[in-house]
C-alpha cells in the first residue's frame, strides 16, 4: 500500500471531527473521497499531509486546539509525527481547497514557487514541460499575472503548481468547487491524465457523478466516520447508500 490509515481519529477542541478512520491507496490507483460538507474531508487531508499531526499534541489550528490520534504511513514509513515539508519531499503533495495562487505573481512565477525542493535545473525544467503538456492553457498565459486568470484556469495553476514537487501521491481538495459544468469536466479530464501518468490520486469531490466516473475504488465519509467503501458500481447499487449519502 502506498498510503495506509490507521484509526485515524481528530478533535477539535473537544468536538470529535474524525472517528477511527481507515482508508487505503494502492499504487497507481485514484481514490475518491465523498461526503456533505463538514464531513470532515479537508480535515482527513490535513492529516495525511501533516499540518495538523499526531506528535503536535498542543498544535492550535485556525484558533482550535487540535488533538490527533492514530496511525499513517506512506510507502511503509511512518509519517504521522513529520512535518508538512518532510512529508512533500517523500512525494505526498497536498494541493488544498479553494487553493488560490499568488495573485501578484505571473503563472510562471507560481509554478517556479512549487519546485522549492527541488534544485536541479534540468529536472525542473522536465517538470515545468510536463505541467504546460497538460495545461496548454497556462503556457500561454505563463507570463500574465495569475490574479486575471478564469477560475478554471486558477484551479489549472494550483494542480500544476501540485505538480512541480513531482508528486507520488496527489491528494486534491474539491478541485471542481465553483466552476462551470465545462470547466468542470476539462479539470476531471486533467486529473485522469495525471493518474496515467503513474501518479496516485486521493480525490475529494462533493460532485459525486463525476468523481466515480474517474475513481477505482470510493470512501464516503460521514459526520467523521467511513459510511461505506468500494467501487463506484457497488456503491451505487446499493439503494440505501445511494439516497442516504450519495443524494441520488
Ligand atoms: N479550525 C477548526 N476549528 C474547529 N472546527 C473546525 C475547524 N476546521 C473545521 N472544523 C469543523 O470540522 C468539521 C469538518 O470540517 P472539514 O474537514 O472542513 O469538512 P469538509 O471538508 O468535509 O467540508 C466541521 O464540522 C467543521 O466545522
Ligand atoms: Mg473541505
Amino acid at each position: 500500500m502506498l498510503l495506509k490509515v490507521e484509526n485515524l481519529s481528530v478533535y477539535y477542541d473537544r468536538a470529535l471531527i474524525l472517528d477511527h478512520i481507515n482508508l487505503q491507496v494502492g499504487h497507481g490507483e485514484l481514490v475518491g473521497l465523498v461526503g456533505p460538507n463538514g464531513a470532515g474531508k479537508t480535515t482527513l487531508l490535513r492529516a495525511v499531509s501533516g499540518m495538523i499531526n499526531v506528535e503536535k499534541k498542543d498544535l492550535k489550528f485556525s484558533g482550535s486546539m487540535v488533538r490527533t490520534l492514530g496511525k499513517i504511513s506512506f510507502q511503509g514509513e511512518s509519517i504521522d509525527s513529520m512535518l508538512s515539508y518532510e512529508i512533500a519531499r517523500k512525494g505526498l503533495i497536498h494541493c488544498p481547497e479553494r487553493h488560490r495562487p499568488f495573485a501578484g505573481m505571473s503563472v510562471l512565477d507560481n509554478l517556479m514557487a512549487g519546485a522549492f525542493l527541488c534544485r536541479d535545473k534540468r529536472e525542473i525544467k522536465k517538470r515545468l514541460d510536463n505541467v504546460y503538456s497538460l495545461f496548454p492553457r497556462l503556457k500561454e498565459r505563463e507570463k500574465q499575472t495569475s490574479g486575471t486568470l478564469s477560475g478554471g484556469e486558477q484551479q489549472m495553476l494550483a494542480i500544476g503548481r501540485s505538480l512541480m514537487l513531482k508528486p507520488i501521491l496527489l491528494c486534491i481538495d474539491e478541485p471542481s468547487l465553483g466552476l462551470a459544468p465545462q470547466v468542470k469536466r476539462s479539470v476531471f479530464e486533467n486529473i485522469r491524465e495525471i493518474q496515467k501518468q503513474g501518479i496516485s490520486i486521493l480525490l475529494v469531490e462533493q460532485d459525486v457523478r463525476q468523481s466515480f466516473a474517474l475513481s477505482d475504488r470510493n470512501y464516503i465519509l460521514s459526520s467523521g466516520r467511513i459510511a461505506a467503501e468500494g467501487s463506484s458500481a457497488k456503491l451505487l447499487e446499493d439503494e440505501t447508500i445511494r439516497t442516504s449519502y450519495l443524494g441520488l
